[in-house]
């Protein structure tokens, strides 16, 4: 019987690829059946990135959709029994900490199924975040856990994990980045529709974290300080669909957002006088005096540039030349450090330590004069040195891939 994999959510799919390459490659091969849950579908969320990383069509899609937390989790657990059912699979591998991911574990583990789960024992210790309810729920009752960095044995221990069920393998995220980085868009071509020079300084940012985005005082402040930083340094900002949804009303409705099928990313670019003004007026409900126009937005500042997502190796190729990086995403905070690149996490928490420990990461929250010093620091002195974490080489799929067999009792 096949192991069944489940993919839901964008991060989802620079994890699966690798592993699903691994598992056709290993000695002997592991069969495989992807599912994918739908929770993200826009194409630029989803497909792009199934043809950008050679992912493998899904043999079976749940198209579940967008909904509260409880109504998507319930929804994946839904749709996943009868497949479950179905495949009889000899086990349920899920990645990361997406609702899929804890959805799909739910079930499979009530029905006896063995559960395995990528990236375990990650925790930012902040159960305000929903992945963080995922990720410790799924790792309670998972069966074989696959870890990135020690702290998450630690972790793991601390909450009865029994050390038995947990092998440390690596990052299997930075498998892709060494699979891809040759093939990667080059970021000149990306820059070169938005006329920023990709010989000086640039910067590339993310947000989505609903502790960043949902909260329009929050948002405001945030948005304003990217427009001081877009003063220093070109900052080139693709925009994700939970993110955009919280901005639209503050700007006209922008016809080519999530408009997709943006192969090109000229074409993804957005009408840059709606996007500036989204980024210049302060939601409504904004605090006083939390970010006024003028403070955010001095003298027409066109050096914020709002992308539609790109896709994964639009995104690489942005990341592995990049001058900064300002995030509020896990999987970049690792891809900063694998690739050397300064990081600066508009968190107050991490559940990925190794990468400010090791890394190029450094957190910085919210707070508008940290975040403009971090990145005049950076400007001045090359920001943080850092080094490659252990196991983050590349080759992680494959342990996971020859672990698996081991524990399936089909080799060793
Ligand atoms: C999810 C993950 C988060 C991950 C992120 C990466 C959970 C709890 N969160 O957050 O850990 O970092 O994906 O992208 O699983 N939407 C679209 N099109 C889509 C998908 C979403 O327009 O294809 C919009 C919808 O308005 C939706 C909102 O984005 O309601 C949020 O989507 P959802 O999947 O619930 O969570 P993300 O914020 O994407």
């Amino acid at each position: 019987p096949p192991v069944l994999c489940v993919v839901g959510a964008r991060p989802n799919f620079m994890k699966m690829a690798p592993i699903l390459e691994a598992f056709a490659r290993a000695e002997p091969a592991i069969p495989a059946t992807l599912v994918h849950t739908g929770q993200h579908y826009d194409v630029a969320m989803n497909e792009q990135h199934f043809a950008a990383l050679g992912l493998p069509k899904p043999d079976i899609s749940l198209e579940v959709g967008s909904g509260s937390h409880a109504k998507q989790t319930a929804a994946v657990m839904e749709h996943f029994e009868p497949v479950l059912d179905e495949v009889q699979p000899a086990a349920v591998l899920v990645v990361g900490d997406v609702n899929s991911t804890l959805a799909c574990t739910l079930v499979a583990s009530k029905k006896g199924v063995p559960v395995i789960h990528v990236e375990a024992g990650l925790r930012s210790y902040d159960r305000t975040m929903p992945e963080e309810i995922n990720r410790v729920l799924t790792d309670q009752i998972a069966d074989l856990l696959f870890t990135t960095e020690a702290k998450a044995e630690d972790n793991l221990a601390r909450e009865g994990v029994p050390a038995e069920r947990v092998r440390f393998v690596g990052n299997v995220m930075i498998d892709s980045v060494h699979r891809n980085r040759e093939k990667a868009v080059s970021a000149a071509q990306t820059l070169a529709a938005l006329d920023v020079d990709p010989a000086k300084p640039w910067g590339l940012v993310t947000l989505h974290r609903p502790s960043n985005v949902d909260d329009a005082a929050v948002l405001a402040n945030i948005v304003g300080t990217l427009n001081e930083a877009a003063e220093r340094l070109p900052l080139v900002f693709p925009v994700h669909p939970r993110t955009r949804a919280r901005m639209s009303h503050v700007a006209a409705p922008r016809t080519t957002y999530g408009s997709a099928g943006t192969a090109a990313p000229v074409g993804a670019v957005s009408d840059r006088e709606s996007a500036r003004s989204a980024l210049q007026e302060p939601p409504e409900g904004t605090a006083p005096g939390a970010v006024s126009r003028s403070e955010a937005a001095p003298t027409g500042a066109t050096n914020l540039h709002l992308l539609d997502p790109v896709d994964y190796l639009t995104m690489l190729g942005l990341l592995q030349s990049a001058t900064l990086v300002i995030t509020d995403s896990g999987g970049l905070q690792e891809e900063t450090t694998a690739l050397g690149i300064p990081c600066l996490t508009v968190r107050e928490n991490t559940e990925r330590p190794i990468t400010i420990e090791q890394g190029t990461n450094t957190l910085v929250g919210t707070d508008r004069a940290t975040i403009l010093a971090a990145v005049d620091n950076i400007l001045t002195t090359g920001g943080k040195q850092g080094r490659i974490p252990e196991y983050w080489d590349g080759q992680t799929a494959e342990r996971i891939a020859t672990e698996l067999n081991r524990w399936l009792g089909r080799s060793g």
